[in-house]
């Protein structure tokens, strides 16, 4: 790359809150120019980058609609007028309660656009946007679950979403080179969801080998690891403290659920 060229900077989609927010923060503090992409999370997302910019890193928030093929044409096209793009985080995810007898069919191709379609979709349009001899590592590193190594029935949909996410990791890998890396981060149970409430968080956080809960600072780290890391392609990195290595016939929330309502703790 020329001397002038600026840096390449990378994309974090659903960057707004929780795990996005940290990866936007952690790619922001090792000297990367951050776009935060958002949907709904406006507020947050601007504050996140105006306080990241305080601290004189270059984030610029970014409102687009990543269901739509249009909407990423679009957030890519504006994201690659604005600088060089070096990495996209498919963080960005949708995770309803479905099971295999039950799930409605638009629901679950509204998760698979969201979780799968989307990733592919935004790695490839990055591989696109890559002129020969640019001298740019470009990479695409796909937010899983540690689900997609440690299955049970719940969220039936979400997790065939990973699943395919995962196995496609490898896939894209070869049919993306030599333009885009592709990677997965699986992470553990990080935040609350959908129905959990806070005393079944604390309990589930720590049912992994090492008996306490993930820092998703750790799952940032692993992202930018992995986008400044130019020799690793087609492989995940789990960031769980090893919870796909604890088995469970339900997902933890639901687990945790039971042994509360019998006064055992996991
Ligand atoms: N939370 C956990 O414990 C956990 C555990 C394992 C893996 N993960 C994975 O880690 C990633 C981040 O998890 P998280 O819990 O921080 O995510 P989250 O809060 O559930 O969602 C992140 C963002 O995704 C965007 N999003 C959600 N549904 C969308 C839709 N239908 N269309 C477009 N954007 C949508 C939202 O952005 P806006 O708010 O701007 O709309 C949301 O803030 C996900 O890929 C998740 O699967 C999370």
């Amino acid at each position: 790359m020329a001397e002038s060229t600026p840096r390449p900077g990378v994309l974090v989609t659903g960057g707004g809150q929780r795990l996005g927010a940290a990866v936007c923060e952690a790619f922001a503090r090792t000297g990367w120019t951050v776009w935060c992409q958002y949907r709904a999370s406006r507020a947050q997302a601007e504050a996140l980058c105006a306080r990241l910019r305080d601290e004189g890193h270059r984030t610029t928030a970014i409102e687009a609609d990543i269901a739509s093929e249009e909407g990423r044409r679009a957030l890519i096209a504006k994201v690659t007028a604005d600088g060089p793009l070096g990495c996209i985080v498919n963080n960005a995810s949708a995770f309803e309660p479905d099971t295999g007898l039950d799930f409605d069919a638009d629901a679950a191709l509204r998760q698979l656009g969201v979780n799968l379609v989307a990733p592919l979709s935004l790695a490839r349009l990055l591989a696109k946007s890559a002129a020969p001899g640019d001298g740019i590592d470009r990479s695409a590193i796909h937010i899983l679950d540690q689900k997609v190594y440690n299955l049970n029935p719940d969220y039936f949909s979400y997790t065939v979403s990973k699943l395919a996410l995962e196995r496609a990791v490898a896939l894209q890998a070869q049919s993306l080179a030599p333009a885009v890396r592709v990677c997965g981060v699986a992470p553990g149970i990080l935040y609350t969801s959908g129905p959990q409430n806070q005393a079944n968080f604390e309990k589930a956080s720590r049912a992994n080998l090492l008996r306490r809960p993930i820092d998703p600072a750790d799952v940032a780290r692993a992202c930018v690891f992995l986008a400044g890391t130019p020799s690793v392609t087609g492989t995940t990195l789990c960031v769980d403290n090893g919870q796909h290595l604890v088995p469970l016939a339900r997902d933890i929330m639901f687990v945790v659920d039971e042994l509360l309502k019998k006064g055992s703790t996991p």
